[in-house]
C-alpha cells in the first residue's frame, strides 16, 4: 500500500524519480505521496462505511501536519484531529472545516479554547475535571456552548511502546472510567457545555485488535449506562491507533478493526469518529538521505548519512526501525553486506539501522527510509543545529515543495546577544 516503488532501476515517487526530487531538492528530503494518502483514507472510510457504520475520519494531524498533506485529506472529506492551536491554526488554513475540527490533549491553554471556541471547532475531548470547569468558564463567559467529549480512560494495555502507550491507568490521559458518571453528572450541571459524546484512545501502532475490543466494550457499557442516567450521547470518538507494518510487524487489516467496532458498539447508534494518524500517513512518506561517507572500519561498515536523528527521531527514541533501501536498484544477484546506517549528530543514538542488508555502497547513493510519513517531519528539531530538511508532495508525475529546507539564517533570526554583550 504505497506508491514507492522501483521503476527502470531506480525508485520512483508514484510517476516521479527520486534522483530527480533530491537534484532539485537537495537531501535529505522528506517525500509525500498524495496517491498513497489517498489510498489509504479511501481503505480505511470504506471499511467502515462496509461495515455499516456512520463515521467520520478526524485526521490526527499530528502525525503529520504539513498544510499540504492535510488539505489533500481534507478534500477527500476528512476533518482533523488538532491538539494545540497552532495545530488549528494550520487545520483552518489547510482548509478543514471548522465544524469537522476535534479538540483533543491533556493541556489546553484557556487562550486555545477562546481561540477554538471563536472559530466554531465541532468538539472538545476534555480530559480532566479542573480542564471541564475551565471550559465551562470559558465557553459561557463568551456565551457559547460546545459540545463535549470526555475521554475515558479504560484501563486497557494496549501492547504497544510504552511510550506511546495511552490507555492504562498510571498513563496521563482521560478520566478513570470507574469515575465516568460522576463527571458526566458534573459536566451536565455546568453552563457553557454540552457533554453529548464519549470519547477514548489507548495508544498507538497496536498491532492487535484486541486491545480495541476490550477498551471499545467498556465504553458501550458506559454508554449504556450514561444514557440511563438521562444523558444524551450522540458520539462516540473511537481514537486512533491502529499499526502499520514498518516491516515484520503483522498489524490487523482495517477490515477487522472495523468489524471490531461494529460487533462492539454499532448497536447503539451513536454517529462514530476516528482520529488515525499513522495508518494514514506513515506509509505515505519516505525520508530520503544520501550517503556522505561509506566507511568501512574493522568490525562492521558505517553508511554513514545525511540525515540525522534530529530528521528522523523514531529509531532513537523508541527503537523504531524503518526499512532502509537503496535508491537505486540492486542487479539481481548483487551481493549484500551488513551497514549501520548512522547520521552526523555526535550521539551513539543517532542510528538508524543496524546490520541493515545492504549492497556495496558509496559516497553520494541515495538512501530511501520507508514509512517515515508519520510523527517523521513533525517531530524534527534543530539540534546540533541541523536546519530542518525540505517536503515534497507527489501526486503522479508532478511534485512541489510542500515546506522549503530552512536556511540556518532562519533560525538564527530568532537569536540575539544580551544587550550586555554588545
Ligand atoms: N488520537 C489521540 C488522542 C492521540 O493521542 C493520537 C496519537 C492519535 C489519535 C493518533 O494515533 P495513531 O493513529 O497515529 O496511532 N510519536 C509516536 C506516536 C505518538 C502518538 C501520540 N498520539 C511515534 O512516533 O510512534
Amino acid at each position: 500500500m504505497s506508491m514507492f516503488e522501483y521503476r527502470n532501476g531506480e525508485m520512483y515517487a508514484e510517476d516521479v524519480p527520486l534522483s530527480r526530487i533530491a537534484e532539485v531538492t537537495g537531501t535529505p528530503v522528506y517525500v509525500y505521496s498524495a496517491g498513497t494518502l489517498t489510498e489509504a483514507y479511501t481503505r480505511f472510510a470504506s471499511a467502515l462505511a462496509e461495515a455499516g457504520l456512520n463515521a467520520r475520519v478526524c485526521y490526527a494531524m499530528k502525525a503529520n501536519s504539513n498544510i499540504a498533506v492535510i488539505r489533500t485529506l481534507a478534500d477527500l472529506g476528512a476533518g482533523a484531529d488538532v491538539v494545540s492551536g497552532g495545530e488549528l491554526d494550520r487545520a483552518l488554513i489547510a482548509g478543514v472545516r471548522a465544524e469537522d475540527i476535534v479538540f483533543s490533549g491533556v493541556g489546553k491553554t484557556p487562550g486555545e479554547m477562546q481561540r477554538a471556541i471563536t472559530a466554531g471547532i465541532g468538539q472538545f475531548n476534555v480530559e480532566s475535571v479542573p480542564e471541564l470547569e475551565l471550559l465551562s468558564h470559558v465557553s459561557a463567559s463568551a456565551g457559547a456552548t460546545v459540545d463535549i467529549a470526555i475521554r475515558v480512560n479504560p484501563n486497557v494495555d494496549a501492547n504497544t511502546h510504552h511510550k506511546i502507550s495511552t490507555g492504562r491507568q498510571e498513563d496521563k490521559f482521560g478520566i478513570d472510567i470507574a469515575r465516568a458518571q460522576e463527571i458526566y453528572a458534573l459536566a451536565a450541571s455546568l453552563p457553557g457545555i454540552a457533554p453529548i459524546a464519549v470519547a477514548v484512545h489507548i495508544g498507538s501502532q497496536l498491532t492487535d485488535v484486541s486491545p480495541f475490543r476490550a477498551a471499545f466494550a467498556r465504553v458501550a457499557e458506559l454508554v449504556g449506562e450514561l444514557r440511563a442516567a438521562g444523558h444524551d450521547i450522540r458520539k462516540l470518538d473511537l481514537g486512533g491507533g491502529l499499526g502499520i507494518d514498518y516491516g515484520g510487524q503483522t498489524p490487523p487489516p482495517v477490515e477487522d478493526y472495523a468489524a471490531v467496532v461494529a460487533e462492539t458498539v454499532g448497536h447503539l447508534g451513536c454517529e462514530l469518529m476516528f482520529e488515525p494518524g499513522r495508518y494514514l500517513a506513515g506509509p505515505a512518506g519516505i525520508l530520503v538521505t544520501q550517503v556522505i561517507y561509506a566507511k568501512e572500519a574493522e568490525a562492521r561498515r558505517f553508511a554513514i548519512v545525511d540525515a540525522a536523528m534530529n530528521d528522523l527521531i523514531r529509531p532513537a527514541l523508541y527503537d523504531a526501525v524503518h526499512r532502509i533501501e537503496p535508491a537505486r536498484e540492486p542487479a539481481p544477484e548483487t551481493a549484500l553486506h551488513p551497514w549501520d546506517v548512522v547520521g552526523p549528530v555526535c550521539e551513539t543514538g543517532d542510528t538508524f539501522a543496524k546490520g541493515c542488508e545492504l549492497p556495496a555502497l558509496s559516497d553520494g547513493e541515495l538512501l530511501v527510509m520507508r514509512d517515515a510519513g508519520a510523527y517523521g517531519a513533525v517531530m524534527s528539531s534543530v539540534y546540533n543545529s541541523r536546519p530542518l530538511v525540505a517536503e515534497v508532495l507527489v501526486r503522479g508525475d508532478a511534485f512541489a515543495i510542500v515546506r522549503e529546507r530552512q536556511e540556518p539564517a532562519t533560525f538564527l533570526g530568532y537569536e540575539s546577544l544580551a544587550d550586555w554583550q554588545d
